[in-house]
């Protein structure tokens, strides 16, 4: 098995990162950050998420954020959207792609968005017409591929049977979140068998946090199989509040450290990623864990 020349990774720091930060982040420090992360080469940001602000109001300002970014030609600004409500607030403000998000859990299904795994999929029928009607591709996350913070562990014939439902109703892009940052390299084994003839390794997306250290090796070893496209958020910012012990996304800069020194291609300039990891550090007031 060999690595890849070249892999893509979206930017989810301004989303999964910020959503978790208990102080509100002002407007400005957000739209500066998405700012910085222009700078670095990313073809894909996700920015924000237009769910409830009850439910996350850390990120009641979506709207506004992305208003006032300066979008970079080339560079797609997407945001999180959990239902019609969602896709709609997005949509005026001019956003490149949605993710919508469901579960391989029942139970962090409900905590997170308040349904069954089978409602979330309902409501996301509507999203996903209006969004190709409006030629915007719909991303889905499937949280908790390997691990529930509820249920425990989790089977891949869970996942694929997700995967399969996602897959039926027209979404464009499967991505798995191991939402506790669980994974260790065999679960990527096990995952990349179960789904890799329903979805091409080479169109996956992996979404991994790092509670145990554990996420650059299973990146690696899903570079292996074949899989090209990661998440990562600047600093190691993030986490999820409705999963207890969800520790921080794997670092865009520890990626990047990996694979410069591997001599994989991936379009992101280091330093300009550590310039915004250093400012929204400072915004944050606390040494970020990457
Ligand atoms: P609900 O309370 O069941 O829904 O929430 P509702 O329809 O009864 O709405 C309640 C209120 O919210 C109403 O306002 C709605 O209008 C409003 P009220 O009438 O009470 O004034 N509302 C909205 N407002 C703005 N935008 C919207 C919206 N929707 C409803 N889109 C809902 C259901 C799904 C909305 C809620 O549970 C929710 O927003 N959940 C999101 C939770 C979340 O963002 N979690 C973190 C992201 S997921 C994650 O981090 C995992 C991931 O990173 C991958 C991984 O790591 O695995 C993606
Ligand atoms: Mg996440």
């Amino acid at each position: 098995m060999e690595l890849p020349g070249s892999i893509t990774i979206t930017e989810v720091g301004p989303r999964d990162g910020l959503q978790n930060e208990p102080e509100t982040v002002p407007v400005d420090a957000k739209v500066a950050f998405i700012d910085l992360l222009s700078n670095c080469g990313l073809k894909e940001i996700e920015a924000t998420a237009c769910v409830s602000p009850k439910w996350v109001p850390q990120l009641a300002d979506a709207a506004e954020v992305l208003r006032r970014i300066q979008r970079r030609p080339g560079v797609i600004y997407s945001a999180l959207i959990p239902n019609l409500e969602g896709w709609k607030r997005a949509s005026d403000c001019g956003v490149d792609k949605i993710a919508v998000f469901t579960a391989a859990s029942e139970e962090f299904s409900q905590k997170n968005t308040n349904a069954s795994i089978a409602e979330t999929l309902r409501r996301f029928e509507p999203v996903i017409a209006a969004a190709h009607e409006n030629e915007c591709p719909v991303r889905a996350y499937v949280s908790c591929v390997v691990a529930c913070p509820y249920e425990g562990r989790i089977m891949p014939d869970q996942v694929r049977s997700v995967v399969d439902s996602l897959l039926s109703i027209g979404v464009d892009e499967i991505d798995l979140g191991d939402t506790i940052g669980k994974a260790i390299p065999a679960d990527i084994d096990a995952l990349v068998d179960s789904i890799g003839d329903a979805v091409p390794v080479e169109e996956l997306v992996l979404h991994l946090h790092d509670t145990d250290g554990s996420a650059l090796p299973c990146c690696l070893r899903a570079m292996e199989h074949g899989i090209r496209h990661f998440d990562a958020s600047c600093g190691g910012l993030g986490g999820c509040p409705y999963a207890p012990g969800a520790s921080g996304n794997l670092s865009t800069g520890d990626l990047l450290d990996l694979c410069l020194d591997q001599g994989i291609e991936t379009g992101i300039d280091r330093e300009q990623m550590r310039a915004a990891a250093l400012g929204i550090e400072t915004v944050l007031g606390r040494s970020l864990k990457s």
